[in-house]
Parts: C-alpha cells; structure tokens; sequence
C-alpha cells in the first residue's frame, strides 16, 4: 500500500503535467544559477532603516535633493539617500480611533486592512508631495509640504485609492495630473482614472467592461510629445493583469498579462465616451517559451528603463503562473516598439458569444484610440471631444488589439522554477568596454536580492543576497546612481544596498570571472571601475568572464600536508567561492577521473574523497577551480600514505557491505528506528528511467481512470488543495539556495559529491536533493577547514547491526556512501535524460524534507582518521 504522500505528488505531477505545467526541462541556459551566494550573516555594507512603523512598502527617491521617501503603515518618511539611517522625518498619519472602529464594525482584519497604509507617495509640485493612504478602509489623500515634511491638507481619497491595502495599484503624478488604477472598492470595476484636473476620466464599466478584474502591478510615463514633429501626446501606460478575454481557453489560461495606455491630453468624448476615456487600447504581453507552447500568465512586477527616445525604451516583467504556491518565475524583456507595433495594428471584436477574434471590417477614421497629433489638428480635430461619433463608438467596442506583444528575442531572458520573484528594477551601466548592459536587481518572496547583468540577450546573474534573517518578500526595489546605491522596501524595514561589492572578489580571476561591470582588477584588487579615472590598466571581461588574467602572477596557493595510514578514508578539502565552478584535481600532475564507481575517489564540490587510501595514492593533489575554461589552482596537498600498522580494524569497516558496482536502480528508504527485516521501510522510486517511466503509465492509466468515473472536478479540487497546502511548506531552510547548486549538472554516469557544513557559506541543509542531486547531511560533524590536524578520534560507534543504515537513512545507495572524517555529508547524483524527471525529484525532496523533521541528530562519530 503506498501512502498519501507518496501517491499523491505522482498523481499531482502527472496531473499538472497534463495541464502543460512543467512537462519539459527549462532550457539550460533559461534556469541561470547566481555566481555566488553570500548568507545573511556575509552581507556587508548594508544599512538598515527600521522606524516604529511597519510595510515600507511605497518608496520614492528624489535625487536632486538626495531624499528617499517612504510610505508605511501609518506613517511617511524621508530619509538621506546617502545614509539612510541618518536624519531621518517622519510623518504620523495613522487612522484616528473611530475610524478604525468603523473599519472593525465592517468585520475587517483589524491586523491589516484597519490600518493607513501609505500607497501613494508622488511629487506633486515643487513644494508639495501628495499621498493617499487606504486609512482604515476609507482612503484619504494628502498634500504634503516637503520642505517642511509636514500634511498641509488632505483631499478626498475614494476612487483615488484601494480601500484594501493588498489589491492591486498603480497611481502616477503627471505634471499636476492624478492617474491611478486598481479595483478601489470590492465591488467596483477595476478603473483606470485620471483624477484631476477636470474632467475626471475613466475607463468603460459595464456593460463593454474595458478591464477583466484587472489586477495592477505598474504604470509609467513615456513622454513623446518632445520632439516630435508629429505633435504628438504623452502616454501614459498601465500594466496589469486580467482576465482573459478568450473564454475558450482552458481555464489554467484563464489570466493574462496586459499593457494599456491613454494619452495624458485625452478629454473624453462629448456626448460619446463622456468623461471616458478616448485613447484606451490594450494589448497582450506575451512571455512565453514558443518551444514548448507554454507561457506565463501573471504579471507581477514591472520596470520601465527608459531610453533615448520612446521608441528603445524597454520593459522588464517578471512573469509567474496563476498557482501561486508554485515557485516559477520568468522574466520578459519587451521593446516600447513592439508595444506601439500592437497598438498601431487591427483590432479584436467580440462576438455573440463574446469569443474574441480579429476584426476585418471598416476601421472610421481617425484611427481610433489615436492621440491627437498635428495631423488631426489640421483636420480641425483640436481635442478627443472633436472626434467623431463613429470613432468612439469603435473605441468603446474595440478597446483590444489583435497583436500580442511578443518578447525581446522570442523568450524569456530567464526562467527559475524554485525562485518566486516579486521585484525588478534596471540599471544601465557602462563597462569597461565602453558597452553599455543592463543591469537587473531582482527580489524574491523570500527576501534574497539577485543582481545580474545582461549581455547579449542571455543573462547572467552575478551573485545573490539574503537581505533579511527572516525571510519576508522584497515590496520595492529603487537604485540610484548618484548614491551607488539600491533601496529595498519590506515589511519590517529599509535597506540600502551598495550597486556592487568588488571588495569581495579576492583574485583577477575571481574579479573578471564575476563578470560584474561595476568592477575591474587593478593589479593589486577587485575595485569599483567608478573609483578609478585611469582606466586602462584595468581588467574586466563582461562578455565572456575569461580574459585578463593570465599574466597575473598566481596568489601564494596554499600548501598544506596530510600524512594517514593505508585504508583510511580521507577527505582533501577544496572549497570553490563559485556555484558556477567544477572542481578539478590533480595527482602529481595527473587529472584525477573521480566518476567511476570503482575508482576509489570522488571528486566534491568542496574537496577530494580518497576511500580507503593506498600507499601508491601518494603524492601531490592540487585543487583546481574550473570555470569559463579558466583552470585556476585553489589549494595543494602534499598526502603521504603510509603502510598499514596493523591495529584492530576498526569494527564498522568490517560490517561494510562489499564494494560492488550498484545497481542501476537506486532507492532511498527512511528511517527506521530499529532496524527491522520483517517491516520493511517504505521505498521512494529513484531515477531510473525505464522504472520510472512505468510506474508514470500505470498512474497515467490510474488517473484517467479516476478522470472518466469521478469526473475531473474532484481531481481538480484535490489537487489543488493538495498544491496549496504541500508546496507553502515547502520554503524556509530548505529552499536556502538549493538553487545555487543547481548549475553542477554534469552530463553522464552516476556522480558523487561531497558538501561541507560551511557549503560556500550557505546555510546547513539537513537534508536537500535538487534536481537530481541528493545530498545527505547528518547534524553532527567538524570541519576540516584550515587545519591539518583533526580533533581527537570519538569513540568508535556501536557496531550497527544494519550496515545500510546511515545517518536515518538507510540505503540500497553505492557503499561509498559512509561518513568520513567527522566530515559529513554525502551527494548523490544520478543524471537521467528524461524531462519528467526533474519535477519528479521536487516531490522527492519534499516528502525527504517532512522526514529530516523526525529525524534525531546523529552523533555517530568517524570510523576513519588521519
Ligand atoms: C551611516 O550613518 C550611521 C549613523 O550615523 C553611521 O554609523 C554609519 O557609519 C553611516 N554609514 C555610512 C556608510 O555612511
Ligand atoms: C484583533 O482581534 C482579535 C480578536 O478579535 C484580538 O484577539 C486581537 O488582540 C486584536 N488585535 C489587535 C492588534 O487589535
Ligand atoms: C503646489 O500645490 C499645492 C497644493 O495644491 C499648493 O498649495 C502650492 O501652492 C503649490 N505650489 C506651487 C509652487 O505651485
Ligand atoms: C481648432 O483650433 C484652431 C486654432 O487654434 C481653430 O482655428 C479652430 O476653430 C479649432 N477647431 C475647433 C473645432 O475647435
Ligand atoms: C505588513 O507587515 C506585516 C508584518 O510586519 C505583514 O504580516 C503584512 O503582510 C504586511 N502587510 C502588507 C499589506 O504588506
Ligand atoms: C594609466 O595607467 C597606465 C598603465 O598603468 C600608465 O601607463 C599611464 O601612464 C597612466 N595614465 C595616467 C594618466 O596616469
Ligand atoms: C601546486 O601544485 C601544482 C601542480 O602540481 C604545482 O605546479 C605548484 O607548483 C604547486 N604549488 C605549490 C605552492 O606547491
């Protein structure tokens, strides 16, 4: 009888893998692993504002007067831009009590919603701000005079602003002009308003609902009626997400992902269209791998780098699915070209049945959904409530385009199954080359910000930071240039982070590896390219990461010597600061092969495993780090192997199963407290392909079964209880960078690594197995680090009676897999072709992630010693 547990994911995945999930493996060069990783406890030259408020989550930074803004909850700050932590304002504006009784009489969360929480936060002119708050469900807005940081008066604050502090918003202050949008009441129509001055605009209700329970992530200005011979408008755009307007699709599509714009002189029709707008068109953004005839479907978060002109201005989205508890994140890059490209084409019409589809037949004249250009003007059209009757009478019926938005490129620039982005914002910067490249700065739900750089199309994503101790979502990232810095707004405080860290990188390769544009190797260190005015004797290669450093005299390598008796096992540590990096050793200048199962030694992602060494495995080991076709030398160990005194062997070697080869099927069992041949532990299918396969027909047969009698609905409804509630529980510790381990695939034959306790700074995972890659991690165990001697040998272990038995899990695994050296932890990984596979092993990792819970620590001490 197989458990809930572990049947249920394998219907659940096969489930989601028909509704076109995740029935593929992410292009390799799609899933990009962080260079490096640096833990909370690492993270350096960050400042922290944290005030008696709480929800940072509005910040506006002005960096002509250096001030960085903040709306919280029920209180507004300005900070210094150079130092946030230092003279700091604040204005308190919380709800007054009977309001917030009001709020409670309403039965709303009296730990939420009947707060102020500050939404708004804009310049209005140049001596006030204005604000609106949801203020205990009854918005309210305010001018605020910004010299003296204080409410000078308050305005009207419904239709301006979201009664409930999670719906959706975006709200822009444009030369004195208010646009917002969102769903400001519950039961209001989603709306996207200008505000004032008069006339008020708004978009379509009901009955040609313009917006589908739209929800809004951002908006932005693109200014073109500079310089433009055509006289034409500023537009003003709007993204979001929606419902889909093709019901016909299957409900898992059933949302999509839109721009929309308005033009900033629109006025409305005159008896058509009145007070609505006349320049509203929307159209799809598409982020999707055509490949595999898959995309995302929400739009979470938005960022307009602005270019030269309108035209190469681009967008940032990052993109997610509509299950929220499935951490899958993609982020589309798309050109304000392409966007002008979707407006200026046909147009969608409804049918009867309201099915979407092109619409061929006359279009009036002016086009509609045009701003006003000179051209118009000198057809005697000076303002929309000129336009005539049977334009807007189109513009009513056809607000939707037939063009989809597609991707820059034709693909995401990423796409990351375990990572849940909330944030991005872009930075150009110039490198060394004179190039100039994107620079992304992405926050996830967990509070980690990612730094990458863009270069040619492909990103890659220098390093990841844990900003918080306790993981809590990104709210808003801002940069500065003028400060080098970037701000980050959560629920508990503000950060300031410097641009970059050069510091960090310890060698030209670490430095010109990094591929970071902000920094170069001056010869001596890793420095800040703006720090420098003689540029031309620095080194940096953003484009491949692997030139410059050859002639660079090589740092003193570590040299260290390690003397043990024959048959011991012994691990030569060797840890790589890369995630990107493949070790590499050498013996006597010999490239050791640590692959075969046979071989007697396993190469690690943090060192050398000999098992049970010989006298003629003597010698000289060097540790190499190879990355971007750079072979750089990490650390030496001179390893003498001296013959065998004969002692008593030690009593757990002889319980060790003989070394054969394995075979090929791998199974886990979990623990068994007692080991017991008559209760048999509960065996997980492991990879192989064939068996797999299989058993997925048999459940494959099973659920279609289950689909035709029970009908679908149940299913359905099971799993996606079943989604929700298994998937949420999948965070904490054990998503801790899983990720960044993800890069060391290697195509191939069954591979063991080992992970030390310090891997690369992370975080001690008990246990973690990504991607085909498990890892076993017992609770006990020094390391070897920095020292060449080992603390006194612990007594030796009880004989255990099942020599399978490691660590709670006892194991059909290939022998190898033993502790050694008080060092602890072993990884297994086995590749396997099949697409399916991968997902298969998240189950895995989860149902292995609930045991670790139950497990004791273990305190069995090392057979082996130096
Ligand atoms: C920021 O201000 C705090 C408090 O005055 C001070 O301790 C800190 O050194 C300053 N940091 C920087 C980077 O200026
Ligand atoms: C909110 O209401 C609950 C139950 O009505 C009460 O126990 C709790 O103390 C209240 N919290 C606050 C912050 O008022
Ligand atoms: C800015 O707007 C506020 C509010 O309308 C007004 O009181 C103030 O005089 C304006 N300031 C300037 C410089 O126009
Ligand atoms: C449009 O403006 C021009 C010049 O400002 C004026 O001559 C013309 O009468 C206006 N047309 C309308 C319809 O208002
Ligand atoms: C506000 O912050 C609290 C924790 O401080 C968090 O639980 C809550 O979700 C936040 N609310 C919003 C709307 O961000
Ligand atoms: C810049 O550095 C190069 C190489 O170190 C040197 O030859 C050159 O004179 C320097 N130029 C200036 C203006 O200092
Ligand atoms: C380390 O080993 C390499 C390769 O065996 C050798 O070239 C190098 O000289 C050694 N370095 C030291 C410091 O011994």
């Amino acid at each position: 009888m197989i458990t809930c547990t572990t049947q249920l994911p394998a219907v659940l995945f096969l489930f989601l893998s028909t509704v076109k999930a995740f029935p593929f493996s992410v292009p390799l060069d799609l899933d990009v692993t962080p260079r490096s990783t640096t833990v909370f406890n690492d993270l350096s030259g960050c400042l922290r504002f944290r005030g008696s408020a709480v929800n940072y989550s509005t910040l506006l930074l002005e960096e002509g007067t250096g001030l960085l803004y903040v709306g919280a909850r029920g209180a507004a700050y300005a900070l210094q831009a150079a130092n946030i932590t230092t003279h700091t304002q604040m204005i308190d504006w919380e709800a007054p009590a009977d309001q917030k009784q009001q709020c409670l009489n309403k039965g709303k969360d009296n730990k939420t919603e009947c707060f102020n929480h500050i939404r708004l936060l804009q310049r209005f002119n140049s001596s006030h701000l204005f604000l609106c708050g949801t203020h205990a469900f009854s918005p309210l807005c305010a001018y605020v005079d910004s010299r003296q940081f204080k409410i000078s008066s308050f305005v009207e604050g419904r239709d301006k602003c979201p009664y409930d502090p999670a719906k959706g918003y975006t709200g822009l202050v444009i030369d004195e002009q208010l646009y917002t949008a969102s769903q400001y009441e519950f039961r209001s129509f989603p709306d996207i308003r200008r505000n004032f001055p008069n006339p008020a605009l708004k978009t379509e209700g009901a009955p040609t609902l313009w917006l589908q329970e739209a929800d809004f992530v951002g908006s932005a200005v693109i200014r073109e009626s500079l310089s433009r011979f055509e006289g034409d408008d500023d537009k003003i755009y709007f993204f979001f997400t929606e419902r889909s307007t093709d019901q016909s699709t299957d409900r898992h599509h059933a949302r999509e992902a839109r721009v929309a714009r308005v033009c900033k002189g629109d006025r409305g029709g005159l008896l058509t269209l009145q007070k609505k707008w006349t320049s509203f068109l929307k159209a799809r953004l598409l982020c999707s791998l055509p490949q595999f005839d898959f995309y995302f479907n929400t739009l979470r978060s938005i960022f307009v780098l602005q270019g030269s002109n309108a035209q190469n201005t681009v967008l940032y989205g990052i993109f997610g699915l509509e299950w929220k508890s499935l951490k899958v994140s993609a982020v589309c890059q798309f050109s304000m070209k392409d966007v002008n490209w979707a407006f200026e084409g046909p147009y969608m019409e409804s049918d009867a049945n309201s099915k979407w589809t092109q619409y061929t037949g006359r279009v009036p004249e002016p086009r509609p959904g045009s701003c006003i250009t000179n051209e118009l003007r000198a057809r005697n059209i000076n303002s929309s409530t000129d336009l005539p009757d049977d334009v807007l009478h189109f513009v009513r019926r056809h607000p939707f385009m037939y063009r989809q938005v597609p991707p820059l490129g034709q693909r995401p620039l990423l796409f990351k199954k375990s990572v849940y982005y909330t944030q991005v914002a872009v930075l150009r910067v110039q490198a060394l080359d004179g190039e100039t490249h994107p620079v992304l700065f992405l926050g996830t739900d967990d509070g980690w910000l990612q730094r990458a750089v863009e270069v040619k199309g492909r990103l890659h994503i220098i390093e990841e930071l844990q900003l918080f101790k306790k993981p809590q979502p990104v709210d808003s990232i801002v940069i500065s240039e003028t400060q080098m810095s970037v701000y980050v707004g959560s629920a508990t405080e503000v950060l300031q982070l410097p641009l970059s860290n050069c510091h960090k990188y310890m060698s030209c390769f670490d430095c010109v590896l990094a591929r970071d544009p902000f920094c170069a190797w001056d010869g001596e260190s890793c420095v800040e390219i703006t720090s420098h005015t003689n540029r031309s004797s620095l080194t940096q290669d953003i484009v491949n990461g692997n030139h410059g450093c050859e002639m660079t005299r090589p740092d003193d390598l570590v040299q260290r010597s390690r003397s043990v008796v024959a048959g011991d096992d012994v691990l030569l540590q060797c840890e790589l600061n890369s995630n990107l990096a493949v070790p590499l050793w050498t013996l006597d200048g010999v490239e050791l092969q640590g692959y075969g199962l046979d071989s007697g030694i396993r190469i690690g992602t943090d060192g050398l495993l000999l098992i049970q060494a010989s006298p003629d495995q003597s010698g000289q080991y060097c540790c190499f780090s190879v990355e971007s076709g750079l072979r750089v030398p990490v650390i030496n160990y001179s390893l003498t192997v001296r013959p065998d005194i004969p002692p008593p062997p030690p009593p757990i070697k002889t319980t060790l199963p003989p070394r054969t080869a394995p075979t090929p099927r791998t199974s886990l069992h979990l623990r068994n407290d007692t080991p017991d041949p008559t209760n048999p532990p509960i065996p997980l299918p492991l990879p192989p392909k064939s068996e797999f396969l299989s058993d997925r027909n048999m459940v494959t047969l099973y659920l279609s079964l289950v689909t035709i009698l029970g009908g679908l609905c149940m299913v359905l409804t099971v799993v996606l209880l079943y989604v929700s509630f298994c998937l949420n529980g999948r965070q904490g510790t054990y998503s801790v960078r899983a990720a960044a381990r993800k890069q060391r695939k290697k195509k191939g034959q069954m591979e063991l690594k080992t992970i030390s306790r310090h891997c690369n700074g992370k975080k001690p995972d008990a246990m973690d197995a990504e991607d085909g890659l498990l890892q076993i991690i017992p609770g006990a165990g020094q390391t070897l680090q920095n020292s060449d001697h080992l603390p006194p040998a612990p007594p030796l272990p009880p004989p255990t009676s099942n020599p399978e038995s490691y660590n709670g899990l006892s194991a059909t695994l290939p022998s190898v897999l033993r502790k050694m050296n008080g060092n602890s932890y072993v990884l297994l990984r086995q590749d396997s072709t099949s697409p399916l596979y991968y997902s298969f092993t998240e189950e895995l990792n989860r149902i292995l992630e609930k045991r670790k819970q139950t497990q004791l620590p273990l305190t069995t001490p090392d057979e082996s010693s130096v």
